[in-house]
């Protein structure tokens, strides 16, 4: 059976609406990341589209995670789209990278072409502006250079990676054809803005759908907010045998605007847990409004 399939808004790409998200084989130069060798990242990758996922997120500073999509996955190009970011840099600094971000066109068109070039594309379908502020969007004309950039054949469709306060904003300008989200049960501060982006024609990519996976499951870094999953009772919504990761995959999944959630793992087994998930689907609807009931409860809630 193959996986379930939602419309990315007004780009009308038909993604998974479980994404891959590549941030988890960038390496250990960035961000604290994991070791990721040559073999693991081919046989992770080759998995996610094995699988049937369509839908590949990833930033020009994710260490090596573009130029591994490159190298393992340049020759089935035609079988996942593709998204990556810009504004940002990788910067040598013995032994790690920094990513200082710098908002101008010199350095947008620095990134595509590194972008294009590690993944062996000529294009790309969605490049996002990596989390500026309104001010620096503004200040330094970004639309207009990923406009440019589009009519280049560069990039396909506008993205922008943002949260509150700058996301509602940018959703009124009306000119990003997709916005990149963070939500899940345990971060649910845009639930709102989410139906707005999606009712104003925008594409949805949710991050942050398993909240980094349960901690001591997970193997990458964890997240601090796991204390509201027993807080507010969840393990009681569980299905017989069903794990808290997945748990909150099918929560994010029940967002009514959910097209794509990008998850990212470095392990198969990992992987394929996902995909069973998401082809479980969504949470029952009662399952889903009781959850968000008690987790309004201990003040995990939409604004
Ligand atoms: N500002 C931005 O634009 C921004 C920021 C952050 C991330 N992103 C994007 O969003 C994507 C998602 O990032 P995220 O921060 O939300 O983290 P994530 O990729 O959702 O979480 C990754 C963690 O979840 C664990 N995991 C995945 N499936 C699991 C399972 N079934 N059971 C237990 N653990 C599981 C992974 O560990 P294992 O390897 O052990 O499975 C890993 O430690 C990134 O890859 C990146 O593309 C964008």
């Amino acid at each position: 059976m193959p996986l379930p399939k939602r419309v990315l808004g007004r780009t009308g790409l038909e993604v998974t609406q479980l994404g891959f998200g590549a941030m988890e084989i960038r390496g250990d130069r960035i961000w604290g990341g994991r070791p990721c060798d040559d073999n693991q990242a081919r046989t992770i990758l080759n998995a996610v589209v094995d699988a049937g996922i369509s839908f590949i997120d990833t930033a020009n500073d994710y260490g090596k995670s573009e130029l591994y999509i490159g190298r393992h996955l340049a020759h089935r190009r035609s079988q996942y789209y593709l998204a990556t970011k810009c504004g940002c840099h990788m910067v040598y600094a013995g032994d790690h990278d920094e990513t200082p971000h710098f908002w101008n066109r010199e350095n947008l068109h620095r990134n595509i072409a590194d972008s294009l070039l590690k993944m062996q594309t000529d294009s790309v379908d969605i490049l996002q502006l990596h989390n500026p502020s309104v001010e620096q969007c503004e200040e330094n004309g970004l639309v207009d250079i990923l406009e440019s950039l589009k009519k280049q054949g560069a990039i396909h469709w506008l993205g922008c990676s943002s949260t509150s306060p700058h996301l509602a904003t940018y959703i009124n300008w009306g000119v990003f054809d997709v916005f990149q989200i963070p939500y899940s049960a345990l971060e649910r501060r845009h639930e709102n803005l989410i139906t707005i982006a999606a009712d104003a024609g925008a594409g949805v990519i949710l991050r942050g759908g398993v909240a980094k996976g349960e901690p001591g499951v997970a193997q990458g870094r964890p997240a601090d907010r796991w204390d509201r999953f027993e807080k507010a009772k969840l393990d009681e919504l569980l299905e017989p045998g069903e794990s808290r990761t997945a748990f909150l995959l099918r929560f994010t999944l029940s967002h009514p605007h959910c097209h794509t959630t990008i998850v990212g793992t470095l392990l198969p087994e990992h992987l394929n847990e996902n995909v069973s998930t998401a082809m479980r689907g969504p949470l029952a609807s009662d399952v889903y409004e009781e959850a968000k009931r008690r987790l309004d409860t201990v003040g995990e809630s939409a604004e």
